[in-house]
Parts: C-alpha cells; sequence; structure tokens
C-alpha cells in the first residue's frame, strides 16, 4: 500500500470519528430525551460511555427480551448527562451479596418466566445450597449466580459458548475448586484436578460422551452440596443403574450403610474414578476385611472364575481365527463369542452382590459357551481332515486303477505277437 493511501484512509476515519461525535453531541445539547440518532438497543445511552459493557451485554440473550442495563443497575438510560444516569434508583456496582436476590428479581418470578418455560427455583435451591448458606453469612469467596453464569454476557445453557454448558462446567467450577490457594485455606480437596484425571473426564472431554457426569450431575446445578452417604447409590445409579441393583441385591449396601462406610465412593473413590480394572476385584477386599478372612477371600475367588471363564474364551477365539484361515463358516462363531463375553461382562458386573455363587452363575455361562464354541469347532476340523483323509483314498485307488489297467493294456499286444 502507498503512502499515500495510508493517508487517505486515516484521514477518512479521522473525519468519520468527528461526524460520530458531532452527531452525539448535537443529540444531547439539543437535550433530546429519546436520542434518534443512536439505534435504539437494550443498552440505551448507558453503552455510549460503556462500550465494553454494552458489547458483551448484547451478546446475551437478555438484551432480545425485555431486560435492560437499568433493570439490575438501575439509573436512566435515556440520557447522556453522567449525573442523570446514575440517578433514579441508580445501584452501581452490584454487591456480591446482593447478586442472587437482584438475578431472582424475574428468576424466581413465575409470570416472568413462564413464556419462556424456564424453572423459577434457582433462588431458593441456591440459598439451600452450602454457596448459598455461606453467603447468607457474609463469605464472599463461595459462588454466586454470575461466577457461573457471567454478568453481562449471559449465554442459554443450550449455548456451547456458555459457561455452563456441559462441557464448560467442570472449568467453570474450577476456576474456584481448582484453585490451588483456595482449596488449601478453605481444607477442600482439589475437586477440579481429581476429577480431571477420572474415567468420567476422559469420556467427556476425550471422547465426547456427554452422558458422562460433570460436577453438577451429582452435586445438582443450583443445590451444590455433596450427596449424602445414604444417597451416594442413588447418585452413581443413576447412571450405572445395573450395578446398583447388584450393589443392593446383595449384603453389602445394609451391613456397609450401617457401618457408615459411603458405597460406591469407598470403593472407587467420587471425583478420580478410574476405569475398571478387572483384576483389582482380587485385591479391593483386603482393604476393608482382613487378610486371609473368610469375606477377604470372596473377592480372589470371584476373579479366579472370571479368569478361567476368560482363558475359555480367548481359547475359542483362537479357533474361530484358525477356521477363518481355512477358510471355513464362522459368522455365527463370531456372534456365540461376543455372547460369551457379554456374560462376562455381566459376571464383574454381578460381582457388586459380593456373592460368588451369583458371578459363578454367569462365569460359567460365558465358559460353557466358550467350550461350546471350541467343541464344535474342533468336530469340524476333524471332519475336514477325514473328509481330506477320504478324498486322498479315493484319488489313491483311481490312480492305482489307471495304472493296472494302462498296464493290463500294454502287456496284451506283446502276448498276441
Ligand atoms: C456520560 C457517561 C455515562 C453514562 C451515560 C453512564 N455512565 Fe455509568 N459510569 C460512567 C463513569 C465515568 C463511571 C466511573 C467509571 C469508573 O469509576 O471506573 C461509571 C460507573 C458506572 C458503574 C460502576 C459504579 C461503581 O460503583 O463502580 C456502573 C454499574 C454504571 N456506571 C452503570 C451505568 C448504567 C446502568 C448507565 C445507564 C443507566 C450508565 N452507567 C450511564 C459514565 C457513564
Ligand atoms: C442481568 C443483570 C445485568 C445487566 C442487564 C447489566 N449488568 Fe452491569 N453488572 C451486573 C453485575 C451482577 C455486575 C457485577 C459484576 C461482578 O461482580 O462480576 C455488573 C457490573 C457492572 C459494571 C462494573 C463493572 C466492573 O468491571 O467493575 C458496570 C460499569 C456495568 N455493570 C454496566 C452495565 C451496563 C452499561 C449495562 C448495559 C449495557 C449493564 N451493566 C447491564 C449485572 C448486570
Ligand atoms: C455454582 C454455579 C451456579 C450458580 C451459583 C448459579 N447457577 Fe444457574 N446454572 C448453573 C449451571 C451449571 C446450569 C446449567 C444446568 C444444566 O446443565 O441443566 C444453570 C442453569 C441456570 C438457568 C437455566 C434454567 C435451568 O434451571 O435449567 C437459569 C435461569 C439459571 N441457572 C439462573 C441462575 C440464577 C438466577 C442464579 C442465582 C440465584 C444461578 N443460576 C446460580 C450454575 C450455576
Ligand atoms: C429483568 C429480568 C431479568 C433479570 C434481572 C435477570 N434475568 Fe436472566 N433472563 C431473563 C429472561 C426474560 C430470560 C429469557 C431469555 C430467553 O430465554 O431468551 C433470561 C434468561 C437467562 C438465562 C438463560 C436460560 C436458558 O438457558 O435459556 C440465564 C442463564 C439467566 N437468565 C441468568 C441470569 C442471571 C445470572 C441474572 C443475574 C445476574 C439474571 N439472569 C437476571 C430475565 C432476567
Ligand atoms: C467463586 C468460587 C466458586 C465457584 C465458581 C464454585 N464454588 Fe463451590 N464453593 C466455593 C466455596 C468457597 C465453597 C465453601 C467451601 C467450604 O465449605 O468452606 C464452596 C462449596 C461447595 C460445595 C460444598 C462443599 C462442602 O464441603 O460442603 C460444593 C458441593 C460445591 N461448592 C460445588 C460447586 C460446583 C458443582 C460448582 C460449579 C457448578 C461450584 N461449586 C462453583 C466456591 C466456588
Ligand atoms: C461422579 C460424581 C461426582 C462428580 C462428577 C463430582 N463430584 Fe464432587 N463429590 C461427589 C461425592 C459423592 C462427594 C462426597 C464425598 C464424601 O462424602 O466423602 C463429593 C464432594 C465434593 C466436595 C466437598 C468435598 C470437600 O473436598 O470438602 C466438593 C467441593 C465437590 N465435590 C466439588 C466438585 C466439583 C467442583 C466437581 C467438578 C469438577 C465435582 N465435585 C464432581 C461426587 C462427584
Ligand atoms: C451422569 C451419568 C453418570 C454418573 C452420575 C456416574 N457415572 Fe460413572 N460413568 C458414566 C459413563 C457414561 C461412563 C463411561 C461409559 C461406561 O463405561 O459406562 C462411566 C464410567 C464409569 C466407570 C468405569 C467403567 C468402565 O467400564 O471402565 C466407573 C468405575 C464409574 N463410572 C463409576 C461411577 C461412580 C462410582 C459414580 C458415582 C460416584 C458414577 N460413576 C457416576 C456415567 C455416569
Ligand atoms: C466393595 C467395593 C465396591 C463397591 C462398594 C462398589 N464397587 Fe464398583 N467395582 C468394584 C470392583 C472391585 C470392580 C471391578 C474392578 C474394577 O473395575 O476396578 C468394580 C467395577 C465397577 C464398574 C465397572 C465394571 C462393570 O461392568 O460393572 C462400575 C461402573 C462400577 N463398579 C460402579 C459402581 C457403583 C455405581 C457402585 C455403587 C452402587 C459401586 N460400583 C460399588 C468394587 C466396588
Ligand atoms: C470400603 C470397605 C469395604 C470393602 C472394600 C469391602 N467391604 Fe465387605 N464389608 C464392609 C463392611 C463395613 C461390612 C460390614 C462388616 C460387619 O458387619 O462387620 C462388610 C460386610 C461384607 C459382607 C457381609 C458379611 C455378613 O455378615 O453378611 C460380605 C459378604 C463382604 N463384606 C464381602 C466383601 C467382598 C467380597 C469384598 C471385595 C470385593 C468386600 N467385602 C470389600 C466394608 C467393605
Amino acid at each position: 500500500m502507498s503512502a499515500r493511501a495510508g493517508l487517505a484512509r486515516s484521514f477518512a476515519l479521522a473525519a468519520t470519528l468527528a461526524l460520530g461525535l458531532l452527531a452525539v453531541r448535537g443529540a444531547s445539547a439539543a437535550g433530546d430525551p429519546a436520542p434518534a440518532r443512536v439505534a435504539p438497543t437494550a443498552s440505551g445511552r448507558c453503552g455510549v460511555c460503556h462500550p465494553a459493557d454494552r458489547v458483551a451485554f448484547e451478546s446475551s440473550p437478555h438484551a432480545r427480551e425485555d431486560v435492560h442495563c437499568t433493570s439490575c443497575h438501575g439509573g436512566d438510560d435515556t440520557t447522556d448527562d453522567e449525573k442523570q444516569a446514575h440517578g433514579k434508583g441508580f445501584t452501581g456496582r452490584i454487591d456480591r451479596a446482593s447478586v442472587p436476590k437482584m438475578c431472582a428479581s424475574c428468576h424466581a418470578d413465575e409470570k416472568r418466566m413462564r413464556p419462556y418455560e424456564l424453572p423459577v427455583d434457582q433462588y431458593e435451591l441456591y440459598q439451600k445450597s452450602r454457596h448459598g448458606q455461606l453467603l447468607a453469612k457474609g463469605d464472599r469467596q463461595v459462588a454466586v449466580c454470575s461466577d457461573c453464569h457471567g454478568a453481562h454476557d449471559i449465554l442459554a445453557v443450550s449455548d456451547p459458548m456458555s459457561r455452563v454448558y456441559t462441557t464448560n462446567v467442570p472449568r467453570t467450577c474450577g476456576r474456584c475448586h481448582g484453585d490451588t490457594t483456595l482449596v488449601r485455606q478453605r481444607h477442600m480437596h482439589n475437586a477440579y484436578a481429581e476429577y480431571l484425571t477420572s474415567v468420567h473426564a476422559h469420556q467427556l472431554f476425550d471422547l465426547g460422551n456427554l452422558r458422562a457426569p460433570t460436577c453438577v450431575s451429582c452435586h445438582g446445578v443450583h443445590g451444590a452440596a455433596p450427596p449424602e452417604v445414604a444417597d451416594v447409590t442413588k447418585v452413581c445409579g443413576r447412571c450405572h443403574t445395573t450395578e446398583r441393583r447388584y450393589f443392593i441385591a446383595g449384603p453389602h449396601a445394609a451391613r456397609m450403610a450401617a457401618n457408615d462406610v459411603p458405597a460406591c465412593i469407598a470403593c472407587h473413590g467420587n471425583h478420580a474414578v478410574q476405569a475398571s480394572v478387572p483384576d483389582r476385584l482380587g485385591s479391593n477386599c483386603v482393604n476393608c476385611h482382613e487378610k486371609g478372612d473368610a469375606l477377604e477371600r470372596i473377592g480372589p475367588k470371584m476373579l479366579a472364575d472370571y479368569r478361567s471363564a476368560l482363558a475359555e474364551i480367548d481359547r475359542a477365539e483362537k479357533v474361530i481365527a484358525r477356521a477363518d484361515a481355512v477358510p471355513m463358516q464362522t459368522e455365527d462363531y463370531h456372534a456365540r463369542v461376543e455372547e460369551a463375553r457379554t456374560y462376562l461382562r455381566e459376571a464383574m458386573t454381578a460381582a457388586h452382590t459380593v456373592q460368588p455363587e451369583v458371578v459363578a452363575g454367569f462365569t460359567m455361562r460365558a465358559r460353557s459357551v466358550a467350550v461350546e464354541i471350541q467343541d464344535e469347532l474342533h468336530l469340524k476340523f476333524a471332519n475336514a481332515r477325514m473328509s481330506k483323509l477320504a478324498l486322498i483314498v479315493f484319488w489313491f485307488y483311481v490312480l492305482v486303477t489307471v495304472g493296472i489297467l494302462r498296464r493290463y493294456r500294454n502287456r496284451r499286444p506283446r502276448e498276441r505277437k
């Protein structure tokens, strides 16, 4: 770009700015109560002096739904005079302690929220949450509405850019629950750091599995509180229904509750839940039961059943691979080996009954399917070998017969001579 063109552009820009300023001045000088030269927006005239807040605010659905700067801050948004603008009912910077009540002025108002089908329970739940209880006692470090939603750039929950969109929730809570200074000061676990190491976070972030839990799946959205010991199985069981069903069917549920041991999390942890490792079944019980004790030995027994069924399934798969190499029809066998694996998975889940006979029920079915596959295929191999042998014998006889016949024919003319 030439120097002249550059100069011309700067000039044009300066001229535009000057004209714009004149326009604004003109409006206020005339004392126009409803300035016509600025497009009417939810920000009114506040946006003239607060352009950054205006931009943030106008990205929010609030700005489209009859919420104005004045709805939250009071004041007069029809004037460019600072004193007047900050006059009438102006609250200024909203103190943390008054944020929930201010948001609730609309969000707890049934009539106001009905058109949007938004629930109106956030404020009530919030007040009962640990955050709300501590805020009421003057604690300023706890979360208020604007910490989780923002103040101006509030977006709908379903907007992937929203602070409370499923995949953003852990980071939003993590601003405090992953703040190493804050958690140390307040003697909390670093829930965020622990969560990031979990199988749940792996599912959510790395595999995009939106069914995996975030902080609010286990703690509730606005009523954030740790689940009571008695409620833990319900929280985990919302998604892991089968594990919970087996757990409750066995003696552990009642015995652990009676001893105040928190069900699922005593063995899996709460935040850093790890992916399943079957071998842990053999080493888990000793954490609470005496080594060598009858109860302690149940785990290793269940694991032994599991392993022997697994070995049988592996063997069956090798035999199928041999059949595939022949090649032979094996589709049916692939399906059956999958069936055996399903029984085996169920066995691991059923281990939550801590009743070896329940587990053995499934491992035995898995084994028998795998053994059947092996037996049937071995029979087929044997038959194939037999028919191959028969074929060899058949051809052998054919060849021998032909040989004899030819020899007989060759000899005859000589005999005639
Ligand atoms: C003529 C310009 C002007 C207009 C119009 C204006 N403000 Fe301000 N506002 C200011 C200035 C200047 C400050 C002081 C900034 C600072 O202290 O950082 C301020 C501060 C504020 C603060 C922070 C107060 C605090 O205690 O820190 C809020 C909130 C605010 N304005 C809201 C509004 C709202 C809402 C409107 C419209 C009803 C509005 N303003 C209109 C110029 C204006
Ligand atoms: C939904 C309610 C709501 C609306 C609408 C709203 N604000 Fe605010 N505003 C807040 C809250 C809450 C805070 C305090 C923020 C905090 O503590 O993080 C705040 C803070 C501010 C501040 C102080 C900012 C700072 O960084 O110190 C200014 C200035 C302000 N708002 C101006 C505006 C203007 C101008 C508009 C319209 C364009 C507007 N607000 C619309 C809720 C709102
Ligand atoms: C600790 C963080 C946090 C606080 C504090 C908080 N919210 Fe929320 N809020 C969320 C999350 C996360 C969601 C999204 C829930 C979901 O995925 O369904 C949400 C959803 C919402 C919704 C959407 C409707 C709904 O219930 O699904 C509204 C409205 C809302 N919050 C308003 C508020 C108000 C008002 C306050 C203060 C009284 C507040 N929130 C305090 C985290 C918070
Ligand atoms: C003047 C009334 C009013 C005030 C005050 C207000 N809101 Fe809203 N809010 C609304 C309306 C109306 C909607 C519906 C917008 C829509 O669905 O398009 C809404 C929508 C929302 C949503 C999006 C819900 C969703 O997922 O669809 C959230 C989150 C929210 N508000 C949070 C807040 C927070 C936090 C505050 C306080 C800082 C607040 N609101 C203050 C009126 C208000
Ligand atoms: C602005 C900082 C902040 C944010 C954001 C925040 N929290 Fe908190 N939270 C706190 C503080 C501080 C406490 C009080 C801890 C205590 O008991 O001393 C707390 C307490 C809790 C408790 C109760 C702990 C107990 O021991 O009783 C739970 C549960 C909780 N938060 C969950 C969440 C969830 C879930 C989110 C995100 C949706 C979240 N918090 C976002 C600061 C925050
Ligand atoms: C899979 C469920 C689950 C998820 C996901 C989860 N939590 Fe928890 N959290 C729990 C359970 C259960 C407890 C109670 C532990 C206990 O009683 O020992 C707890 C306890 C807490 C506590 C109080 C314990 C303390 O350190 O004082 C806080 C704070 C907390 N969680 C915050 C979070 C945050 C923040 C996230 C997201 C980063 C999160 N949790 C994710 C289940 C979960
Ligand atoms: C919102 C649903 C949800 C909640 C609540 C939940 N989980 Fe999960 N969990 C999942 C999903 C999804 C996966 C990954 C897919 C799978 O293996 O089922 C998973 C995986 C797991 C795994 C690893 C399974 C494997 O095969 O590797 C364990 C262990 C686990 N969760 C335990 C828990 C515990 C303990 C709790 C309660 C503290 C809990 N979950 C709460 C959804 C949830
Ligand atoms: C006594 C300890 C213990 C308790 C209590 C317990 N589990 Fe497990 N859980 C295990 C062991 C051991 C395994 C198998 C090895 C592994 O996955 O680490 C397992 C495996 C799992 C798996 C993955 C394997 C599968 O297919 O089931 C999930 C999911 C799971 N548990 C969820 C739960 C839930 C939900 C609860 C509460 C209802 C719970 N567990 C209670 C010890 C326990
Ligand atoms: C987190 C601790 C914990 C772990 C790990 C644990 N248990 Fe237990 N278990 C208990 C408690 C507590 C009781 C009740 C003890 C009592 O009544 O003296 C109990 C009781 C039992 C009972 C019932 C005994 C009766 O009297 O009815 C069986 C069976 C049992 N456990 C098996 C197991 C097996 C198998 C494992 C390993 C897979 C295991 N437990 C791992 C804590 C645990």
